[in-house]
């Protein structure tokens, strides 16, 4: 089955606007559109740009717009897509390096800021800190987190306040706000009360729909709202 693919194209170096480039693919129904992008680039054009790295579903390095939706292209097939084309972009609310290659920097460091990792005092035992696990339930959703943007790419609230922090660092908010051994619960709860963080969630659940690990990112971000509310509203 041919495939036309219609690829956004934009090289800041060289390009004053961006563009659109097409290529026809000779496709099989259960290819993934990654396998397609790798075609291109080897057989057609070797100028074209994007990440990937795994091909599974695990590294998250892949993630782009594709005929209008976040995902991962190693996870789409073909035959997700009925028409004869399909459109490829980069991730929304990302800087473009080049064609589907977005700078990450940003969205990394919006994580960074949320602290994700464990602040505990007492000190580390010879082996790991074990967590009961009723505890650890609490958290198994989020820790599939993959950071692969598709999320953050998808959210209208990131066009609303350019500043909110997105749904992606209040996954990893809430991986530790909510992980029993963390000792910081009442300034992790500061940080993502900020205007920026949690309250700029409006519950468009684009997040959720995207999310390519099935991550609850709404409902997680409304518990937190919960929490906000029960614990710093109340004092
Ligand atoms: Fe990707 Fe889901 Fe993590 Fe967002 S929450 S970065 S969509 S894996
Ligand atoms: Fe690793 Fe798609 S290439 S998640």
């Amino acid at each position: 089955m041919d495939m036309h693919f219609k690829i956004f194209r934009f090289d800041p170096d060289t390009d004053r606007e961006p563009y659109y480039r097409e290529y026809l693919v000779a496709t099989e129904p259960q290819e993934r559109i990654l396998d397609c992008l790798n075609r291109i680039k080897w057989e057609q054009d070797g100028s074209l740009a994007y990440r990937m790295s795994c091909a599974h579903g695990v590294c998250g390095s892949d993630g782009m717009r594709i005929n209008g939706v976040c995902g991962l292209a190693c996870q789409k097939l073909v035959k997700d897509y009925h028409g004869s084309e399909i459109v490829l972009e980069p991730l929304p609310h990302f800087r473009i390096l080049k064609d589907l290659m977005v700078d990450m920097d940003e969205f990394l460091d919006r994580i960074k800021a949320m602290r994700p990792y464990l602040l505990a005092s007492l000190p580390a035992p010879d082996k790991e800190r074990l967590q009961d696990p009723v505890d650890r339930k609490k958290v198994e959703e989020v820790i599939r987190c993959i950071l692969c943007g598709s999320c953050n790419g998808a959210c209208p609230a990131m066009d609303e306040n350019p500043e909110y922090v997105g749904p992606a660092a209040l996954v990893w908010a809430y991986r530790y706000l909510f992980d029993s051994r963390d000792e910081r619960h009442d300034e992790r709860l500061q940080a993502v009360a900020h205007p920026n963080a949690a309250p700029s969630c409006k519950n468009y659940f684009e997040c959720t729909r995207v999310c390519p690990k099935g991550i609850p990112v709404t409902k997680s971000i409304n518990l937190m709202k919960r929490e906000i509310a029960k614990v710093l509203d109340e004092n």
